[in-house]
Protein backbone atom coordinates (compact mmCIF):
# COMPACT_ATOMS: atom_id res chain seq x y z
CA UNK A 1 0.00 0.00 0.00
CA UNK A 2 1.07 3.29 -1.15
CA UNK A 3 0.59 6.76 0.43
CA UNK A 4 1.28 9.85 -0.97
CA UNK A 5 2.34 12.92 1.24
CA UNK A 6 1.59 16.70 0.62
CA UNK A 7 2.52 19.69 2.10
CA UNK A 8 0.99 22.85 2.44
CA UNK A 9 3.44 23.88 -0.93
CA UNK A 10 1.97 21.07 -2.71
CA UNK A 11 -1.07 21.53 -1.97
CA UNK A 12 -0.69 25.18 -3.38
CA UNK A 13 1.36 24.20 -6.57
CA UNK A 14 -1.17 21.14 -7.66
CA UNK A 15 -4.51 22.80 -8.24
CA UNK A 16 -5.75 26.35 -9.94
CA UNK A 17 -8.45 28.24 -7.61
CA UNK A 18 -10.48 27.58 -10.88
CA UNK A 19 -10.41 23.80 -11.15
CA UNK A 20 -11.17 24.34 -7.32
CA UNK A 21 -14.21 26.06 -8.18
CA UNK A 22 -15.34 22.98 -10.45
CA UNK A 23 -14.56 20.31 -7.63
CA UNK A 24 -16.15 22.68 -5.04
CA UNK A 25 -19.37 23.28 -7.61
CA UNK A 26 -19.80 19.58 -8.11
CA UNK A 27 -19.60 18.68 -4.56
CA UNK A 28 -22.91 21.27 -3.83
CA UNK A 29 -24.49 19.55 -7.00
CA UNK A 30 -24.57 16.32 -5.30
CA UNK A 31 -25.08 17.15 -1.77
CA UNK A 32 -28.05 19.31 -2.51
CA UNK A 33 -29.27 16.37 -4.81
CA UNK A 34 -28.53 14.30 -1.77
CA UNK A 35 -25.78 12.21 -3.41
CA UNK A 36 -23.44 12.73 -0.46
CA UNK A 37 -23.22 10.91 2.76
CA UNK A 38 -21.77 13.93 5.18
CA UNK A 39 -22.01 12.59 9.39
CA UNK A 40 -22.04 15.33 11.72
CA UNK A 41 -18.61 16.70 12.63
CA UNK A 42 -17.57 14.97 15.84
CA UNK A 43 -15.66 16.42 18.15
CA UNK A 44 -13.04 15.03 20.36
CA UNK A 45 -12.07 16.68 23.70
CA UNK A 46 -8.97 16.34 25.38
CA UNK A 47 -7.14 18.20 27.96
CA UNK A 48 -5.59 20.75 26.04
CA UNK A 49 -7.85 21.83 23.15
CA UNK A 50 -10.12 20.04 21.08
CA UNK A 51 -10.20 18.41 17.54
CA UNK A 52 -12.71 17.83 15.33
CA UNK A 53 -13.37 15.06 12.64
CA UNK A 54 -15.12 16.11 9.58
CA UNK A 55 -15.63 13.01 7.25
CA UNK A 56 -17.39 13.08 3.85
CA UNK A 57 -18.27 10.68 0.77
CA UNK A 58 -19.65 11.98 -2.37
CA UNK A 59 -21.49 9.14 -4.35
CA UNK A 60 -21.31 10.30 -8.22
CA UNK A 61 -17.78 11.48 -8.14
CA UNK A 62 -16.50 8.82 -5.21
CA UNK A 63 -14.42 11.50 -3.38
CA UNK A 64 -14.14 10.39 -0.14
CA UNK A 65 -11.70 12.17 2.78
CA UNK A 66 -11.37 12.74 6.56
CA UNK A 67 -10.24 16.37 7.54
CA UNK A 68 -9.30 16.61 11.38
CA UNK A 69 -9.49 20.30 12.65
CA UNK A 70 -7.52 20.58 15.73
CA UNK A 71 -8.16 23.86 18.09
CA UNK A 72 -5.02 24.21 21.07
CA UNK A 73 -4.93 27.63 22.70
CA UNK A 74 -1.89 26.80 24.06
CA UNK A 75 -0.15 25.94 21.26
CA UNK A 76 1.38 29.66 20.57
CA UNK A 77 3.59 28.91 23.84
CA UNK A 78 4.90 26.09 22.09
CA UNK A 79 5.80 27.99 19.01
CA UNK A 80 2.94 26.22 17.09
CA UNK A 81 -0.51 27.63 15.55
CA UNK A 82 -3.73 27.84 17.83
CA UNK A 83 -5.34 25.74 14.67
CA UNK A 84 -4.26 23.02 12.40
CA UNK A 85 -5.69 20.58 9.86
CA UNK A 86 -5.05 17.37 8.48
CA UNK A 87 -6.69 15.89 5.47
CA UNK A 88 -6.79 11.76 4.95
CA UNK A 89 -7.86 11.35 1.43
CA UNK A 90 -9.52 7.81 0.78
CA UNK A 91 -10.31 5.20 -2.09
CA UNK A 92 -14.03 4.88 -1.75
CA UNK A 93 -13.76 1.57 -4.12
CA UNK A 94 -11.29 0.10 -1.55
CA UNK A 95 -11.14 2.08 1.68
CA UNK A 96 -7.70 1.90 1.56
CA UNK A 97 -5.77 5.50 2.06
CA UNK A 98 -4.69 7.51 -0.45
CA UNK A 99 -2.57 10.45 0.64
CA UNK A 100 -2.14 12.81 3.74
CA UNK A 101 -2.70 16.25 3.14
CA UNK A 102 -1.58 19.12 4.72
CA UNK A 103 -5.07 21.07 6.14
CA UNK A 104 -4.74 24.39 6.53
CA UNK A 105 -3.83 25.29 2.81
CA UNK A 106 -6.75 22.77 1.39
CA UNK A 107 -9.19 24.64 3.86
CA UNK A 108 -8.28 27.63 2.02
CA UNK A 109 -8.66 26.90 -1.18
CA UNK A 110 -12.17 24.86 -0.88
CA UNK A 111 -13.24 27.73 0.87
CA UNK A 112 -12.19 30.34 -1.50
CA UNK A 113 -13.95 28.11 -3.96
CA UNK A 114 -17.10 28.05 -2.21
CA UNK A 115 -16.90 31.91 -2.68
CA UNK A 116 -16.19 31.30 -6.12
CA UNK A 117 -19.40 28.85 -7.18
CA UNK A 118 -21.11 31.84 -5.24
CA UNK A 119 -20.29 34.67 -7.17
CA UNK A 120 -20.31 32.65 -10.87
CA UNK A 121 -24.16 32.67 -9.92
CA UNK A 122 -24.62 35.14 -7.79
CA UNK A 123 -22.38 38.43 -8.88
CA UNK A 124 -23.42 40.44 -12.03
CA UNK A 125 -21.56 39.45 -15.08
CA UNK A 126 -20.18 42.91 -15.24
CA UNK A 127 -18.89 43.25 -11.45
CA UNK A 128 -15.89 45.01 -11.09
CA UNK A 129 -15.29 46.31 -7.62
CA UNK A 130 -14.70 44.23 -4.30
CA UNK A 131 -14.69 45.58 -1.14
CA UNK A 132 -12.42 43.26 0.85
CA UNK A 133 -13.20 42.74 4.74
CA UNK A 134 -10.61 40.50 6.28
CA UNK A 135 -7.29 40.69 5.30
CA UNK A 136 -6.06 37.37 6.15
CA UNK A 137 -5.65 33.78 4.37
CA UNK A 138 -9.45 33.68 3.88
CA UNK A 139 -9.84 36.99 2.78
CA UNK A 140 -7.01 36.36 0.32
CA UNK A 141 -8.98 33.02 -1.20
CA UNK A 142 -11.84 35.04 -1.54
CA UNK A 143 -10.60 37.59 -3.60
CA UNK A 144 -8.62 34.99 -5.63
CA UNK A 145 -11.75 33.09 -6.07
CA UNK A 146 -13.71 35.94 -7.27
CA UNK A 147 -10.99 37.07 -9.54
CA UNK A 148 -11.21 33.49 -11.22
CA UNK A 149 -14.60 34.10 -12.00
CA UNK A 150 -14.91 37.90 -13.11
CA UNK A 151 -12.91 40.39 -14.68
CA UNK A 152 -12.46 42.36 -11.17
CA UNK A 153 -10.24 45.75 -11.66
CA UNK A 154 -10.61 47.23 -8.36
CA UNK A 155 -10.27 46.10 -4.80
CA UNK A 156 -10.67 48.24 -1.35
CA UNK A 157 -9.26 46.08 1.50
CA UNK A 158 -10.84 46.92 5.32
CA UNK A 159 -8.95 45.57 8.05
CA UNK A 160 -8.76 47.02 11.58
CA UNK A 161 -4.92 45.75 11.64
CA UNK A 162 -3.38 48.26 8.85
CA UNK A 163 -0.74 46.84 8.42
CA UNK A 164 -2.30 43.52 7.12
CA UNK A 165 -4.17 45.09 4.84
CA UNK A 166 -1.18 47.07 3.41
CA UNK A 167 0.97 44.04 3.45
CA UNK A 168 -1.98 42.15 1.11
CA UNK A 169 -2.62 45.40 -1.49
CA UNK A 170 1.61 44.76 -1.84
CA UNK A 171 1.30 41.28 -2.32
CA UNK A 172 -1.88 41.53 -4.60
CA UNK A 173 0.10 44.03 -6.71
CA UNK A 174 2.42 41.15 -7.98
CA UNK A 175 -0.24 38.85 -8.68
CA UNK A 176 -1.36 38.55 -12.55
CA UNK A 177 -4.19 40.09 -13.91
CA UNK A 178 -3.78 41.88 -10.94
CA UNK A 179 -6.53 44.83 -9.78
CA UNK A 180 -5.89 48.08 -8.39
CA UNK A 181 -5.84 47.61 -4.33
CA UNK A 182 -6.10 50.17 -1.99
CA UNK A 183 -6.36 50.08 2.07
CA UNK A 184 -9.63 52.01 2.62
CA UNK A 185 -10.59 52.71 6.40
CA UNK A 186 -13.79 53.73 6.40
CA UNK A 187 -15.89 50.87 5.88
CA UNK A 188 -18.77 52.98 4.34
CA UNK A 189 -16.82 53.82 1.78
CA UNK A 190 -15.57 50.60 0.89
CA UNK A 191 -19.29 49.51 0.56
CA UNK A 192 -20.72 52.29 -1.13
CA UNK A 193 -18.33 51.39 -4.34
CA UNK A 194 -18.59 47.87 -4.67
CA UNK A 195 -19.86 45.17 -6.64
CA UNK A 196 -19.31 42.46 -4.54
CA UNK A 197 -18.48 42.44 -0.50
CA UNK A 198 -16.94 40.07 0.77
CA UNK A 199 -16.94 38.92 4.40
CA UNK A 200 -14.01 36.94 5.61
CA UNK A 201 -13.31 38.04 8.93
CA UNK A 202 -13.03 36.94 13.21
CA UNK A 203 -14.83 39.63 14.04
CA UNK A 204 -17.93 39.24 16.13
CA UNK A 205 -19.76 42.20 15.28
CA UNK A 206 -21.55 43.87 12.01
CA UNK A 207 -19.05 44.72 9.79
CA UNK A 208 -20.73 47.10 7.69
CA UNK A 209 -24.33 48.61 7.56
CA UNK A 210 -26.72 47.37 4.69
CA UNK A 211 -27.92 50.75 4.39
CA UNK A 212 -24.83 51.73 2.33
CA UNK A 213 -24.80 48.73 -0.28
CA UNK A 214 -25.63 49.61 -3.97
CA UNK A 215 -28.32 47.55 -5.05
CA UNK A 216 -27.28 44.63 -7.82
CA UNK A 217 -24.37 44.10 -5.02
CA UNK A 218 -23.48 40.53 -4.33
CA UNK A 219 -22.38 39.70 -0.39
CA UNK A 220 -20.44 36.72 0.45
CA UNK A 221 -19.89 35.36 4.18
CA UNK A 222 -17.57 32.87 5.04
CA UNK A 223 -16.29 34.32 8.63
CA UNK A 224 -19.06 34.30 11.97
CA UNK A 225 -18.89 30.28 12.54
CA UNK A 226 -21.15 30.02 15.64
CA UNK A 227 -24.59 31.43 16.62
CA UNK A 228 -22.55 34.17 18.43
CA UNK A 229 -20.95 35.62 15.83
CA UNK A 230 -22.00 38.03 13.06
CA UNK A 231 -20.43 39.40 9.89
CA UNK A 232 -22.99 40.79 8.26
CA UNK A 233 -26.07 42.82 9.34
CA UNK A 234 -29.73 42.41 9.70
CA UNK A 235 -30.59 44.81 6.79
CA UNK A 236 -28.09 43.29 4.79
CA UNK A 237 -29.82 40.24 5.03
CA UNK A 238 -33.12 41.57 5.17
CA UNK A 239 -32.41 43.67 1.67
CA UNK A 240 -30.83 40.75 -0.41
CA UNK A 241 -31.74 37.27 -1.18
CA UNK A 242 -30.73 34.81 0.82
CA UNK A 243 -28.48 31.68 -0.51
CA UNK A 244 -26.41 29.08 1.58
CA UNK A 245 -24.18 26.21 1.49
CA UNK A 246 -26.49 23.85 3.56
CA UNK A 247 -29.50 24.80 5.44
CA UNK A 248 -29.40 23.13 8.88
CA UNK A 249 -25.44 23.84 8.79
CA UNK A 250 -26.17 27.64 8.91
CA UNK A 251 -28.96 27.77 11.10
CA UNK A 252 -26.73 25.65 13.87
CA UNK A 253 -23.71 28.08 13.62
CA UNK A 254 -23.95 30.92 11.43
CA UNK A 255 -24.98 33.86 13.99
CA UNK A 256 -25.23 36.32 11.10
CA UNK A 257 -28.62 33.87 9.74
CA UNK A 258 -29.54 33.10 13.37
CA UNK A 259 -29.75 36.61 14.90
CA UNK A 260 -31.77 38.15 11.75
CA UNK A 261 -34.15 34.89 11.58
CA UNK A 262 -33.31 34.88 7.54
CA UNK A 263 -35.50 33.71 5.08
CA UNK A 264 -32.73 31.56 3.18
CA UNK A 265 -33.83 31.09 -0.30
CA UNK A 266 -31.82 28.57 -1.86
CA UNK A 267 -29.10 26.18 -1.16
CA UNK A 268 -25.83 27.20 -3.58
CA UNK A 269 -26.24 23.38 -4.81
CA UNK A 270 -30.02 23.91 -5.72
CA UNK A 271 -28.58 26.68 -8.01
CA UNK A 272 -26.42 24.40 -9.70
CA UNK A 273 -28.56 21.80 -10.60
CA UNK A 274 -31.09 24.34 -11.94
CA UNK A 275 -33.79 23.88 -9.29
CA UNK A 276 -33.37 27.37 -7.69
CA UNK A 277 -32.47 30.27 -10.40
CA UNK A 278 -29.45 32.21 -9.53
CA UNK A 279 -29.16 35.93 -10.14
CA UNK A 280 -32.17 37.32 -11.63
CA UNK A 281 -31.94 40.97 -12.49
CA UNK A 282 -28.89 43.80 -12.13
CA UNK A 283 -30.69 45.33 -9.08
CA UNK A 284 -30.92 41.99 -6.67
CA UNK A 285 -28.70 42.01 -3.39
CA UNK A 286 -27.86 38.23 -3.35
CA UNK A 287 -25.81 36.92 0.03
CA UNK A 288 -23.95 34.13 0.35
CA UNK A 289 -23.08 32.27 3.55
CA UNK A 290 -20.75 29.53 4.12
CA UNK A 291 -19.93 27.85 7.35
CA UNK A 292 -17.77 25.23 5.66
CA UNK A 293 -19.06 21.56 4.76
CA UNK A 294 -17.00 18.86 4.87
CA UNK A 295 -17.85 17.91 1.14
CA UNK A 296 -15.71 20.61 0.18
CA UNK A 297 -12.84 19.04 1.80
CA UNK A 298 -13.25 15.41 0.12
CA UNK A 299 -13.51 17.48 -3.51
CA UNK A 300 -11.01 19.49 -3.02
CA UNK A 301 -8.64 16.85 -1.59
CA UNK A 302 -9.55 14.28 -4.61
CA UNK A 303 -9.24 17.10 -7.19
CA UNK A 304 -5.61 17.86 -5.48
CA UNK A 305 -4.55 14.50 -5.42
CA UNK A 306 -4.87 14.15 -8.82
CA UNK A 307 -2.86 17.45 -10.11
CA UNK A 308 -0.49 16.29 -7.83
CA UNK A 309 -0.13 12.82 -9.25
CA UNK A 310 -0.19 14.82 -12.83
CA UNK A 311 2.64 16.69 -11.83
CA UNK A 312 4.46 14.63 -9.60
CA UNK A 313 4.10 16.52 -6.36
CA UNK A 314 4.45 14.88 -3.09
CA UNK A 315 6.49 12.71 -1.26
CA UNK A 316 5.45 8.54 -2.03
CA UNK A 317 5.47 6.15 0.78
CA UNK A 318 5.02 2.94 0.96
CA UNK A 319 3.10 1.38 3.96
CA UNK A 320 3.27 -1.93 3.82
N1 LIG B 1 -16.63 29.25 6.19
C1 LIG B 1 -15.58 28.47 6.14
O1 LIG B 1 -15.60 27.42 5.49
C2 LIG B 1 -14.33 28.88 6.87
C3 LIG B 1 -13.15 28.15 6.68
C4 LIG B 1 -11.99 28.56 7.33
C5 LIG B 1 -12.04 29.66 8.19
N2 LIG B 1 -13.21 30.32 8.36
C6 LIG B 1 -13.30 31.50 9.24
O2 LIG B 1 -12.94 32.66 8.48
C7 LIG B 1 -12.47 33.68 9.38
C8 LIG B 1 -11.16 34.25 8.85
O3 LIG B 1 -10.17 33.23 8.88
P1 LIG B 1 -8.64 33.54 8.54
O4 LIG B 1 -7.94 32.24 8.58
O5 LIG B 1 -8.54 34.37 7.33
O6 LIG B 1 -8.23 34.41 9.83
P2 LIG B 1 -7.04 35.44 9.92
O7 LIG B 1 -6.82 35.63 11.39
O8 LIG B 1 -5.92 35.04 9.03
O9 LIG B 1 -7.66 36.80 9.31
C9 LIG B 1 -8.80 37.41 9.84
C10 LIG B 1 -8.68 38.90 9.57
O10 LIG B 1 -9.91 39.54 9.91
C11 LIG B 1 -9.59 40.81 10.38
N3 LIG B 1 -10.71 41.45 11.07
C12 LIG B 1 -11.18 41.25 12.32
N4 LIG B 1 -12.22 42.08 12.56
C13 LIG B 1 -12.43 42.80 11.42
C14 LIG B 1 -13.34 43.82 11.04
N5 LIG B 1 -14.28 44.27 11.88
N6 LIG B 1 -13.26 44.35 9.79
C15 LIG B 1 -12.33 43.91 8.92
N7 LIG B 1 -11.42 42.95 9.23
C16 LIG B 1 -11.47 42.41 10.46
C17 LIG B 1 -8.38 40.56 11.29
O11 LIG B 1 -7.66 41.74 11.56
C18 LIG B 1 -7.59 39.58 10.42
O12 LIG B 1 -6.66 40.24 9.56
C19 LIG B 1 -12.36 33.00 10.74
O13 LIG B 1 -13.49 33.33 11.52
C20 LIG B 1 -12.35 31.53 10.41
O14 LIG B 1 -12.80 30.72 11.47
C21 LIG B 1 -14.35 29.95 7.71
Amino acid sequence: MQIRVLTAADVRASLSMSAAIDAVAAAYSQLAAGKATMPLRSRVHTDKGVSLLMPAHLHDTGDFAVKIVSVYGGNPDLGLPTVTATVLAMDSRTGMPLALMEGDSLTALRTGAAGGVAARYLARKDAKTVALFGAGVQGRAQLQAVMAVRDISQVAIVDPFEASARRLAEEIAGWPKAPEAVVEPSPQAAVAQADIVLAATTSKTPLFDGNDLKPGTHVTGVGAFTPEMQEIDPKTIHRARVVVDQRDAVLAEAGDIIKAEAKIDAEIGEIVNGEKPGRENDEEITFFKSVGLAVQDAVTAAAVLKAAEEKGLGTVIEMS
